[in-house]
């Protein structure tokens, strides 16, 4: 580790230092539960690893990178490339244990690559950085710190509310507290219209039984003198057989 050079007394490396310090810590524990056959508790430190590493890899590829890429660009390029692949294999605990039994190999090899990759950010990077920034760059940093702080907390508040709903939804049903019990609503009433309507006289009172036949006769009269089509229309015209009996 760089303790020679003095950058650790820059807060922002002093902060990435912690997070690396952090991190290795938990590479160790990933082994050790590794060694006693413990994919879940591997698991669960892959995402511990991972909530240390999501602010950490935000405040080096948006503050500090940036500011070596011009004069570091093969070796910049090569340690973004670095986190995206540590970044899917811790991602692949994201929602819990994976079900893949591949998977543990996977993450010993990345937190290998993981523990090579943080050596290279100390040993080369944060010396580098503090020769290169200025001061602007190094409040540029900073920036980006409280930034993605603002962003964990929100973030954080948005995962605690959904655990909560989650397990509110998973929970049966609360059985009510004594003096506010809540007596079910009685059925409906089953309502058939067809007595009521059979019942029920058309408005203006009721029709007479020789205006019913007086307009039905109408009714007849009009489709007599239209023919046998439908009233309305014309009758179809009957073509002639040619040789019948
Ligand atoms: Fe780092």
């Amino acid at each position: 580790m760089c303790e020679y050079c003095g950058c650790q007394a820059v807060t922002a490396i002093g902060e990435l230092t912690r997070e690396h310090d952090l991190v290795v810590d938990l590479i160790g524990d990933a082994r050790t539960a590794h060694s006693a056959g413990d994919v879940d508790a591997m698991a669960a430190i892959a995402g511990r690893i991972a909530a240390v590493l999501g602010p950490h890899t935000e405040v080096e590829e948006h503050g500090l990178f940036p500011a070596l890429a011009g004069e570091f660009p093969e070796q910049v390029a090569g340690l973004e490339a670095e986190h995206r692949r540590i970044e899917a294999v811790l991602g692949e605990a994201a929602d819990g244990t994976p079900a893949d039994p591949g998977w543990p190999l996977r993450l010993l090899d990345v937190l290998n690559l993981l523990r090579a990759h943080i050596l290279k950010e100390q040993d080369g990077v944060f010396p580098a950085a503090l020769a290169s920034l200025g001061t602007d760059d190094w409040e540029a940093v900073e920036k980006v710190r409280a930034r993605s702080a603002r962003c964990c907390r929100l973030r954080g508040r948005l995962r605690g509310r959904l655990r909560a709903c989650r397990l509110r939804a998973a929970e049966p049903a609360a059985e009510p507290a004594p003096g506010r019990h809540r007596h079910p609503r009685p059925p409906r009433r089953s309502f058939d219209p067809r007595p009521l309507a059979a019942s029920k006289e058309p408005r203006g009172g009721r029709v007479s039984s020789s205006a019913k036949t007086c307009r039905s006769a109408q009714d007849c009269r009009s489709a007599q003198d239209q023919g046998p089509g439908r009233p309305g229309r014309p009758a179809p015209a009957v073509p002639p057989r040619i040789g019948g009996a």
